[in-house]
């Protein structure tokens, strides 16, 4: 029997809550397939940032580096700053790893209510996960003085926006054949042009993808008016993350999205997260929406080689939202995250 051993991190917050009902969905899938998971848990989070001084321990990415895959929670703690629980656990974990490619797909789902009128969703946002504007290239100098001031570069290089437009186009080539890059080359003259040019020139290997550019503000608003019309879009790190929250909340609820930062290659471990936070202002109630952590699941069993059973996971969700009144509370419903979950090992396994 296959058993694939897996990196556990469920961090902060409702993090907590939803990995476990992530894990109990793959084990209940992977039962009825033949092969299992071997997890091994770390504790890094914010906690262990106030008890140890860190987010993870110093070799931390050398204990991740030999499994097969990454599941991640969410991080972040009101009174831990949250560029120290980004930067101090996952944007390491992304770069270190080269996981370059952060997959977020969103779907409005039968039976869940999006908040505009004829939301027929189904698209996949493609960030660039390792550069662009999520950059230490910069500084702040005069602190506490009138002329205090704070620089930080964006960095695109033509291997990085290359592989990313090729991972977005070759993407499209299995979808409906359309993609839109995201943009803002009139405002921002130098780094995006650059953009722009480099995702013109890949194009050219992929003639039957329709495509075009927009810039990010027209973007976000024709997301919001025609959100029918994207299938693929690709941008960078920062205009990616915008675009996801915004997209999955088109869905209905940020609570649902899931995504994959991957390292294509497969020289490393690729990582399986929700796209959600750690969502104080919930945690610690049970109530939080595992469907975000759930279908970040059904991407981890895509990578490591089935699809069936990722499929069956999707299928599930769906079934148990257009089938059954079960909801949580962010979609309206009264369930737990227990009996949500429930509901979907009982489909799955
Ligand atoms: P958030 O995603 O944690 O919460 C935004 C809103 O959505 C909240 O009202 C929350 O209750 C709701 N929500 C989020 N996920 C939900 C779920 N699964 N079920 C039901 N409701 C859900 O974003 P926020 O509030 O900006 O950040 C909170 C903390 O999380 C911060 O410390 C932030 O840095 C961190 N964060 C961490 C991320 C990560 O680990 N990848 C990503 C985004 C934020
Ligand atoms: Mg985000």
């Amino acid at each position: 029997m296959t058993t694939h051993r897996l990196a556990v991190i469920p961090g902060d917050g409702i993090g907590t809550e939803v990995t476990p009902a992530a894990q109990s969905v793959l084990d209940a899938v992977a039962a009825r397939h033949g092969f299992g998971f071997d997890y091994r848990e770390f504790d890094w989070s914010c906690e262990r940032y106030r008890t140890e001084g860190a987010m993870m321990p110093a070799d931390g990415l050398d204990r991740l580096r030999d499994h097969d895959a990454i599941l991640l929670g969410a991080v972040g703690s009101p009174g831990v700053p949250d560029h120290v629980s980004l930067w101090g656990l996952l944007i390491p974990i992304r770069r270190t790893f080269r996981q370059y490619v952060n997959l977020r797909p969103v779907r409005c789902f039968d039976g869940v209510e999006s908040p505009l009128r004829n939301a027929d969703v189904d698209l996949v946002v493609v960030r660039e996960n390792i550069e662009g504007e999520y950059s230490q290239i910069g500084g702040r100098i005069n602190s506490g003085f009138p002329d205090e001031m704070a620089v930080q570069e964006t960095v695109f290089t033509r291997v990085g926006v290359s592989r990313i437009a090729d991972y977005a186009f070759r993407l499209a080539t299995t979808r409906r054949h359309r993609l839109t890059s995201a943009t803002k080359s009139n405002g921002i003259v130098h780094t995006l042009p650059f953009w722009d040019e480099v995702v013109a020139e890949r194009a050219q290997g992929f003639p039957d993808v329709d495509w075009d550019a927009e810039h990010i503000d027209a973007l976000c608003a024709k997301v919001v008016l025609d959100p029918g019309r994207f299938d693929v879009i690709v941008g960078s790190n920062l205009f990616g993350d915008i675009l996801s929250d915004l997209t999955a909340a088109v869905a209905g609820s940020i609570g649902i999205a899931p995504s994959a930062n991957l390292n294509p290659e497969r020289d490393f471990p690729s990582m399986f997260e929700p796209v959600h936070g750690s969502a104080p202002d919930i945690a610690g109630r049970g109530v939080a929406n595992p469907i975000g952590a759930i279908w970040s699941a059904a991407m981890l069993l895509d990578h490591l080689g089935h699809p069936e059973a990722a499929t069956e996971v999707v299928d599930a969700i769906a079934a148990v939202l257009s089938e059954t009144p079960l909801r949580t509370p962010d979609l309206g419903g009264t369930a737990t995250t227990s009996e949500f979950t429930a509901a979907i090992v009982k489909r799955v396994a």
